[in-house]
């Protein structure tokens, strides 16, 4: 595996392996990584010659009253992991590398970026879509791999390169859960032992109204009552929002139809967590 901190450099090598017309799957991380985006980078190998994947907590996604500071960054763990997974190539810059001294220039997919997450966090997807295309001109991948978990940023990237005409292929890979049900999160270990008890209800929650809808419940209203009054009695979390959306555009629904999205956001103290169920009726 080698690992590359400068663009120059990496270019140098990615020039190399397209002279010899290796497929170059990428999968862009901000480290700390788990089986979540070790799936990812199996299908990678799997579907490539060569697997990229980088590591950069990018600081344009964050909020001023976010963690940044805090993110996780084991940076040897990340490195066995990658080792372990069998990845080709780590892309590990520095801030200062992505965004030099006078960086001036954001990507911003309108309108879908200020709904959900976007509306909590204002901001997070243009510094989401900056980096993953400069990231995207960096690799220049055939194939980008991300995770279904991360839905809202999946929908957004995907918009941006069929709107910028990025010549690369996108695939959604499903999320990783644990036994009990939490989806893996680089932000699970700022829960406590409590929170981490009680976490595994958002999804008991999503499933018992993909359940519901399937019955004959299809009134967006009532599902989302249900979710929340779940999560209430089952729970400390505070939910940011819950949304029956179309899966594919975002776009609110009334009356489930379709394929559908459940998405939800829920705070467990300081520590807020995504989740989201997808179905088709
Ligand atoms: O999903 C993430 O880890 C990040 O948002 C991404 C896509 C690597 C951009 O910084």
């Amino acid at each position: 595996m080698r690992i590359f901190n400068s663009i120059h450099s990496l270019r140098g090598a990615i020039k190399i392996l397209k002279s010899r017309k290796k497929r170059i799957g990428f999968v862009p991380t901000m480290g700390a990584l788990h089986r979540g985006h070790g799936s990812l980078f199996l299908r990678s190998r799997r579907e490539n010659d060569i697997t990229v994947v980088s590591i950069f907590v990018n600081p344009k996604q964050f909020g001023l009253r976010e963690d940044f500071d805090a993110y996780p960054r084991p940076e040897k763990s990340d490195i066995l992991l990658a080792k372990k997974e069998m990845v080709d190539i780590i892309f590990y810059p520095s801030e200062n590398e992505m965004y030099r001294t006078g960086f001036l220039t954001s990507v911003q997919v309108d309108t879908i970026s200020q709904i959900l997450c976007g509306k909590s966090r204002p901001g997070h997807f243009r510094g989401v879509t900056t980096v993953v295309n400069k990231l995207l001109n960096i690799v220049a991948p055939d194939v980008l791999y991300l995770g279904q978990k991360d839905t809202q940023q999946a929908v957004l990237i995907k918009r941006m390169i069929a709107d910028l005409n990025i010549p690369v292929t996108v695939r959604i890979c499903p999320i990783v859960r644990e036994r009990d049900g939490l989806a893996l999160s680089s932000r699970n270990c700022y829960l406590s032992a409590r929170q981490r008890l009680e976490a595994p209800i958002l999804y008991r929650a999503l499933q018992n109204a993909k359940q519901k809808a399937l019955e004959g419940e299809h009134r967006s209203l009532h599902l989302g009552r249900f979710i929340r009054s779940t999560i209430a009695r089952q729970s400390s979390g505070k939910i940011d929002y819950i949304a029956c959306v179309d899966a594919d555009t975002l776009a609110p629904l009334r009356r489930l139809r379709g394929k559908i999205m459940i998405a939800l956001a829920v705070k467990f103290g300081k520590t807020r967590l995504i989740d989201n169920i997808v179905f088709s009726l």
